[in-house]
C-alpha cells in the first residue's frame, strides 16, 4: 500500500479520513493495524476491498497485491480476489 487517501465529502466539509498511509505486508505475513478510534483503521480495509461508499471516495494511491494495483481492477476482474484468503 502506497499513498492511499481516501475522503469523504459531505455537506458540512471534506473529511480526510485516511491521508498518506504506506505500509507493505509479505506473503504468509499477519498485519494488525492498531490505533486510536477515528484514526483510519475502518477506511483503510474498506479502501483495500473496494467497498467504501459515498460520499467517500479513494483519491490516491495504490494497493499492489500480486503485481496488481486493486484500486484500478474492476470488481469482476478481481475475480473475489478480496476476501476469501484463497486464490
Ligand atoms: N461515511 C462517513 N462520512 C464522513 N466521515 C466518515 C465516514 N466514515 C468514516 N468517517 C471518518 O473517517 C475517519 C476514520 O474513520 P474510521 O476508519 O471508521 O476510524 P477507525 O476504524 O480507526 O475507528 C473518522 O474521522 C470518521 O469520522
Ligand atoms: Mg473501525
Amino acid at each position: 500500500m502506497r499513498g492511499l487517501r481516501t475522503s469523504f465529502h459531505t455537506r458540512d466539509g471534506v473529511v480526510r479520513a485516511v491521508d498518506g498511509i504506506d505500509f507493505h505486508v509479505d506473503r504468509g505475513e499477519i498485519m494488525g493495524l492498531v490505533g486510536e478510534s477515528g484514526c483510519g483503521k475502518s477506511v483503510t480495509s474498506l479502501s483495500i476491498m473496494g467497498l467504501v461508499a459515498r460520499p467517500g471516495r479513494v483519491e490516491a494511491g495504490e494497493v499492489v497485491f500480486d503485481g496488481k494495483d486493486l484500486l484500478k481492477l474492476t470488481a469482476r476482474r478481481c475475480g473475489g480476489c478480496a476476501g476469501t484468503g484463497s486464490r
